[in-house]
């Protein structure tokens, strides 16, 4: 007799072989690797995620190996009596109660002890809140008084202690190689803490759907080789904005204070915020009213909005040279992001906050200017 589940067995055999290859092929996307921990939070998450698969292996292989040692076993042949039958025997029914627990308890005693591991460890570290917005990432470091967007500075070795904080929806913080997913719930302030092992550049994520624009909602977080490095890096962040004495960066200054109303929504520390300390903008409106980012470092920057559009591999948007404005016009319109975005934030990102008037060529060309020169 033909067993019908043995027919499908060809059919099976692909469809578990592209699963397992395009889970490798996931796999290998290289910054958002969660199995490629950098740092001890990761790595505590990650081996308990390796103890489950194994107990979960070991469940799968051990009742799918009776389950098929059975169907061969005991099937159906001409001649052959009906096997004996267990029902009612009390070892069995013992063993099947008692091995499923065991694994059970098995997890949870390792997920208690990662959670136990998982408490940020008393003593130095660095506080930042991470503050999402609908929809990217704000980085501001009370102690140090500034804030930033859509790139996270932390130094190497170093504990970090991020409070998370949403005035929206609900948003999750979530750095695959250094730490896992924490929510940012409104009204509820959550931390999450991690520590990195190696200075370089990790991916960051929203991993909770918060509007249309969710999936473009990433950051970087840039680990600086020591503490030296980030106390640097915060002492130029701390600076109010600089005044370029360039002529088109002057008129694209004129630009966000005037005819593109960009001080509406964004502060510039020296600008038309007084200083970082100061909790009103020179119209009078609450800096805590501004709905889009602080700018006043963006040209050391290299992210915008959410990630949605870089400067170009390795460069930050002062030294992008499609955005070079060195001729007097943005050198290339069709590879500088920061052009796209200043033309048409809408069309790269529709729903959006930057609802702005269209801006006309030589409006942007000087903005670009001026905040190429904001390092
Ligand atoms: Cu924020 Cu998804």
């Amino acid at each position: 007799m033909r067993i019908p589940i043995f027919g499908r067995i060809k059919h099976g055999g692909i469809i578990i072989s592209g699963i397992l290859l395009s889970s490798l092929l996931f796999a290998a996307c290289g910054n958002g690797n969660t199995l490629d921990p950098q740092g001890p939070v990761a790595s505590s998450e990650a081996g308990l995620f390796w103890f489950i698969l194994i107990v979960a292996t070991i469940v799968f292989v051990a009742v799918e190996g009776m389950l098929i040692y059975s169907i061969v076993r005991y099937r159906a042949r001409p001649n052959t009596p009906e096997p004996r039958q267990l029902h009612g025997n009390d070892t069995l029914e013992i063993i099947w109660t008692v091995a499923p627990s065991l694994f059970l308890f098995a997890v949870l005693a390792g997920t208690i002890y990662t959670m136990f591991q998982l408490q940020q460890p008393a003593g130095n570290h660095i506080e930042v809140q991470a503050i999402g917005h609908q929809w990217w990432w704000e980085f501001k470091y009370p102690a140090q008084n500034i804030s930033t967007a859509d790139t996270l500075y932390v130094p190497k070795d170093t504990v970090v202690q991020v409070d998370l904080v949403s005035n929206n929806v609900i948003h999750s913080f979530w750095i695959p190689k250094l730490a896992g997913k924490t929510d940012d719930i409104p009204g509820h302030n959550n931390h999450v803490w991690f520590k990195a092992d190696q200075a370089g550049t990790y991916l960051g994520i929203c991993a909770e759907y918060c509007g249309t624009q969710h999936a473009h909602m990433r950051f970087n977080v840039v680990v600086l080789n020591s503490v030296n490095d980030f106390n640097t890096w915060l002492s130029s962040e701390q600076q109010t904005a600089q005044t370029s004495t360039n002529a088109l960066a002057a008129k694209g200054k004129q630009v966000f204070s005037g005819a593109g109303g960009c001080g509406g929504c964004h502060g510039i520390v020296g600008v038309n915020i007084a200083n970082w300390s100061d909790n009103n903008t020179t119209t009078g409106l609450p800096v805590t009213s501004l709905v889009g980012p602080n700018l006043t470092h963006f040209g050391s920057r290299s992210l915008i909005a959410g990630g949605v559009l870089a400067a170009s591999e390795g460069h930050t948007w002062m030294d992008d040279p499609a955005c070079s404005v060195a001729s007097g016009h943005i050198a290339d319109k069709a590879k500088c992001g920061l052009y796209q975005w200043l033309h048409d934030p809408q069309g790269v990102k529709p729903g959006n906050d930057m609802n702005i008037g269209q801006l006309t060529d030589d409006q942007i060309d000087a903005l670009a200017a001026y905040l190429e020169s904001l390092k």
